[in-house]
C-alpha cells in the first residue's frame, strides 16, 4: 500500500533501516537528540534497533509522511529468545567491530559498548509476568500528535494476534514525557532493577 499523508503508519521494510538509525540517534539522549553526542552515530541504532529489525520484522512498524521513516515501533514477542539470539548473534558482530577499550570510558560510545559485550537481561520479575517487549521514537515534529498511541496500539494488536499475554519496556525515569506517555496509555511501574520498567496485559 502506498502511504499517504492521513494514514502514514505501515509494515517495517528492510530499505528503512538507515532512517531508523537515524531516528534513534535523534531521540536517544532521554529523548532528545544524541547527534552530538557519539563520535560514532551508528552506534545507538546497532544496539537499539538492528535487532529488532533483524530478527522480528514482523513486530516493526513505521511512520512515513512519503519522505521516509520519520517514527517507529519495535516489538519483540518473547524476550527471553530475543535475549539469546542477541547475545549468540547480534552481539558477536558488534563486539568484534567494537573493542571494550575503543572509546574514552566516561562516553555515550563508552557506555553502548558496555552494554554490547554485557548485554542488558531484563528482570525475571518482568519477564515472567509480561513477555513481550518494546521500543519507541518520533522524530520532535511528530510528537504529540497522536502517532505515539497509534503505533503503539498497532504494535500491541499484533502482540496480541500472536498469542503474546503481555508488553513491557525499560525508560529512563528522567524521560519525564515519555513515562507520563506510557502511564497514560496504561502501563504501569512493574520494577526498578537496573532501571524504571513499565507493563501492561494484553488480553485477546
Ligand atoms: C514518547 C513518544 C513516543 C510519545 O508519542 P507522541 O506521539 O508524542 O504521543 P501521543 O501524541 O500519541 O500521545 C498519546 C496520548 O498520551 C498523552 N500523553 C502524551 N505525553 C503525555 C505525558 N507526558 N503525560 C500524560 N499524558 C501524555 C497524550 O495527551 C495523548 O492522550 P490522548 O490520546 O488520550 O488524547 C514521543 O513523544 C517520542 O518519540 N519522544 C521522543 C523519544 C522517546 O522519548 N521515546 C521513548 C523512549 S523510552
Amino acid at each position: 500500500m502506498t502511504p499517504t499523508i492521513s494514514d502514514p503508519v505501515r509494515d517495517y521494510r528492510p530499505n528503512d533501516r538507515d532512517a531508523l538509525y537515524s531516528v534513534c540517534l535523534q531521540t536517544a539522549a532521554t529523548g532528545g537528540d544524541a547527534t552530538a553526542l557519539h563520535a560514532d552515530p551508528s552506534l545507538p541504532g546497532s544496539v537499539w534497533v538492528g535487532p529488532y529489525v533483524e530478527f522480528e520484522p514482523d513486530l516493526a512498524f513505521v511512520l512515513d509522511d512519503g519522505a521516509g521513516a520519520q517514527g517507529y515501533v519495535l516489538g519483540t514477542l518473547d524476550t527471553r529468545a530475543f535475549e539469546a539470539r542477541l547475545a549468540a548473534e547480534w552481539m558477536p558482530l558488534l563486539q568484534r567491530l567494537h573493542p571494550v577499550d575503543e572509546f574514552e570510558p566516561d562516553t555515550r560510545d563508552a557506555a553502548l559498548v558496555r552494554l554490547i559485550h554485557q548485554p542488558m537481561v531484563a528482570p525475571a520479575e518482568v519477564v515472567s509476568e509480561y513477555p513481550s517487549h518494546l521500543h519507541i521514537d518520533l522524530l520532535p515534529r511528530w510528537q504529540g500528535g497522536g502517532w505515539g498511541r497509534r503505533l503503539i496500539d498497532t504494535l500491541l494488536g499484533r502482540l496480541t494476534e500472536k498469542g503474546s499475554t503481555g508488553v513491557f519496556l525499560g525508560v529512563s525515569p528522567a524521560n519525564e514525557h515519555a513515562v507520563g506517555f506510557y502511564q497514560h496509555l496504561g502501563f504501569e511501574p512493574v520494577s526498578t532493577d537496573g532501571g524504571l520498567w513499565l507493563a501492561r496485559p494484553l488480553t485477546a
